[in-house]
């Protein structure tokens, strides 16, 4: 399995969520988020110290998949979530060492394969 997690502009997102659907990706965690990509700096103030540090709101997605599902998860992300200009976001891929269901303690592949 396979933890993605994807940084993209608020802006974008319920086309990320429709590609993710029309991809048949159903679980997923959205949480709103900071963060900097480079973009040109700006004097701010954090904890009394001066920083030189832009930080934009972006939307993280976080979904668990079966290894076969991650080239259909990304390929919507990458898709749905591109403008061309700078800032667009980030995709990264993480190995997940293992994923119960809860409710049935069901683990691993069997966890993370939608049900219903
Ligand atoms: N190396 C990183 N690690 C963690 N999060 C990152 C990283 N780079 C970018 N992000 C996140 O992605 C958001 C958007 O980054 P951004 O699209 O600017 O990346 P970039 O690599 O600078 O690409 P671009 O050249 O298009 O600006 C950032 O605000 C931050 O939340
Ligand atoms: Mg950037």
């Amino acid at each position: 399995m396979k933890l993605v997690v994807a940084i993209v502009r608020p802006e974008k997102l319920t086309d990320v969520l429709e590609a993710l659907f029309r991809a048949e990706v159903r679980g997923l965690t959205i949480s709103r988020v900071q963060g900097h990509g480079g973009e040109t700096e700006r004097v701010t103030t954090y904890r009394g110290s001066t920083v030189k540090m832009e930080l934009s709101e972006k939307v993280r997605l976080e979904i668990g998949v079966s290894d076969h599902f991650v080239e259909p998860t990304v390929g919507a992300i990458l898709t749905a979530a591109q403008t061309g200009e700078v800032g667009d976001g980030k995709i990264f891929v993480l190995p997940v060492e293992r994923v119960y269901r809860i409710r049935t303690a069901e683990r691993d592949e069997a966890a993370v394969t939608p049900v219903g």
